[in-house]
């Protein structure tokens, strides 16, 4: 695909702002936001970061009872209101589905937070916080098998010291699967042991985002917070976690495949 230079400068800006690709923004379904007034701050924090684009990503799990049907439509209203407001943020339906949730779905509700082009569309898949174990692996894989790549939603929270866990990330690593970081566990915040984790996974893939899992009040956007813990660190081209490589998941998406042998 050729592209003028008016896409290709358009493409190039929107790749410098910010994408959230796991964020709690709906109001009133899960433990995000409890109004839409809370939303319509979370949001505009969001932008004054520099935020651009937030996939809005409710918990699809059996706590709450979410109608993954309504997800769409209730993203749409968000989105209106945001415009109203002169929020300047587009944003995406998506979902943070747990592993127990994910043989549940029909393929149709998987397509209602899945993200991607057709042919490569993903899903957020939540590594639980009493770790990745054989019930994540499982979830992933029928998830391939049904035709959706997986990123991994913070898996430095879940692995701790247990050889298990490693085992199961390394293998969604062979499958090709994304990961995404915890802005909050890049800067401490979530301990020291979610900290390390984080910095060991950064570089595991080329496909490492960083995004804030924001919730309200409790937990506001932090991908400032992560940048500056980044470059810190030494860390050349942070912004590559929070703008280009979650743009590329929306953009290009990825592909469900079998994992390859290990070495
Ligand atoms: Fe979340």
């Amino acid at each position: 695909m050729i592209l003028t230079a008016s896409e290709r400068s358009a493409s190039n800006m929107r790749s410098m702002n910010f994408a959230e690709l796991h964020f709690h923004l709906l109001p009133g379904v899960d433990d995000g936001p409890p109004s839409i007034d809370a939303t319509v701050e979370l949001a505009r924090a969001a932008a004054g970061e520099g935020t651009r684009t937030i996939v809005a990503t409710p918990h699809v799990n059996s706590y709450y009872s979410i109608d993954v049907k309504s997800l769409p439509e209730r993203t749409r209203e968000v989105a209106a209101r945001l415009r109203r407001e002169r929020v300047p943020v587009n944003v995406l339906s998506g979902g943070e589905l747990a592993p127990e949730r994910a043989g549940d779905l029909s393929q149709a509700e998987l397509e209602w937070i899945a993200l991607g082009p057709p042919g490569r569309r993903w899903v957020l898949l939540e590594a639980p916080f009493t770790g990745l174990d054989d019930g994540f692996a499982v979830a992933a894989g029928g998830l391939r098998a049904r035709g959706f790549a997986v990123v991994v939603a913070h898996p430095e929270r879940s692995l701790g010291a247990a050889e298990l866990g490693w085992q199961v990330l390394e293998r969604e690593l062979r499958a090709g699967s994304a990961l995404q970081l915890t802005a909050w566990s890049l800067a401490g915040l979530n301990g020291e042991p979610a900290r390390k984790a984080a910095l060991h996974l950064l570089h595991a893939n080329r496909l490492v985002a960083v995004a804030s899992d924001a919730h309200g009040a409790a937990r506001m956007p932090a991908l400032r917070l992560a940048l500056d813990a980044l470059t810190g660190l030494g860390e050349r081209d942070a912004r590559r976690y929070v703008a280009s490589v979650p743009h590329a998941l929306l953009e290009r998406g990825l592909a469900a495949r079998a994992p390859a042998l290990a070495a």
